[in-house]
């Protein structure tokens, strides 16, 4: 890992990314009338996105965070972002651009398991959030790569590559809804990617994005294009690491969870990893500490997320046990 970017968890972690409005029907038909299964568990609003959850995740575990990405200036965006605001996270830097209202994501969550229905358009991202990398940042986050084919004219890496002369810079691709053949080589490339000390894809992601089948291969193909380290999230089965200059295949292993809340896994366990960085510790550990606490997110039964001392509790029983 880079000599020079030093662990300095005092100083604040840019997260870039989408936000949006996550509409979530929770197990439909699951409530009878007359024995009939009918009715949903719950419908939910959230704000959601990978900027916003991944910077709910870094302030549970203590990271002061500020959220460079924007939304529109509807009322429910004013709420949504009021309620985040009163779980400690500061949302005062989000750009709320005029007379626009915040994408809506519609998704499923039957019995845990996720699936997505659709999403309304994505605004561009507003060149005004990309024009001065931030000098005092500990970690730059950009989450959905893929989401902003504006973004891969070379604004995005410029900004990174500025921003990543003192911080880390953590990317999470997501995947657009259309084949990944459409676009791979436009988004996928050095150009896009050699800023980049973290890359994270998840399994659908890595064989798609690559062509290939098994995720550590995919992993090291993504390797090519100048991340210093690739991670490929593998849901139940937990993760890998694939880094620059090794063979090794780091691997964290499945723990097993019951998943009440599967929304945003990915983006937690982001926020996990880099949270780990943070601390000036090794790969390892941070894809084992990045896979407990996603565990623990996606099972949490009332809204409030699992802290520092929780995460790192269940780490040391489960994996260095
Ligand atoms: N069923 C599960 N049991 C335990 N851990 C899980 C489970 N599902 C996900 N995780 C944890 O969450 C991480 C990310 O999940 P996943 O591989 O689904 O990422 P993702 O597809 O990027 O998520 P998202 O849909 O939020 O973008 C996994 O690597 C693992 O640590
Ligand atoms: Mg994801």
């Amino acid at each position: 890992m880079p000599k020079n970017k030093k662990p300095d968890p005092g100083r604040p972690v840019y997260v870039l990314g989408e936000i949006v409005i996550d509409v979530i029907l929770y197990d439909p038909s699951s409530i009878c009338v007359f024995d009939q299964p009918v009715w949903a568990r719950d419908i939910r609003f959230m704000l959601g996105g990978s900027a916003s959850y991944v910077a709910q995740g870094l302030n549970a575990l203590g990271c002061p965070v500020v959220i460079n990405s924007f939304a529109g200036d509807d009322d429910l965006t004013s709420q949504l972002l009021r309620s985040l605001d009163r779980q400690g996270l500061d949302t005062g830097a989000v750009l709320r651009q005029a007379g626009v209202r915040t994408s809506i994501c519609i998704g499923v969550s039957d019995k845990g398991k996720k699936r997505f229905i659709g999403c309304s358009l994505f605004a561009p991202y507003p060149s005004e959030l990309l024009a001065e990398p931030p000098s005092n940042a500990s970690l730059v986050y950009f989450g959905g790569l893929a989401m902003y084919p504006d973004l891969w004219d070379g604004r995005l890496a410029a900004y990174l590559e500025a921003a990543g002369k003192h911080a880390w810079v953590i990317m999470d691709t997501q995947m657009l809804p259309i084949p990944a053949e459409k676009y791979r080589t436009q988004a996928i490339n050095w150009h896009n990617l050699h800023p980049v000390d973290v890359l994270l894809v998840n399994r659908a992601e890595a064989m798609a994005l690559t062509g290939l089948h098994q995720p550590d291969d995919a992993g090291r193909a993504l390797l090519e294009f100048g991340p210093k380290c690739v991670v490929v999230k593998l849901g139940s089965d937990g993760a890998l690491a694939v880094q620059a200059g090794t063979s090794v295949t780091l691997v964290s292993k499945s723990w097993s969870v019951k998943v009440e809340e599967p929304v945003g896994a990915g983006d937690f366990f982001g926020a996990g990893l880099s949270f780990g960085l943070l601390q000036g510790w090794g790969m390892q550990r941070c894809l084992d500490f990045a896979n407990v606490f996603a565990g623990l997110v996606i099972s949490r039964q009332t809204g409030d997320m699992p802290d520092l001392a929780r995460t790192l509790e269940i780490m040391e029983s489960h994996f260095l046990g």
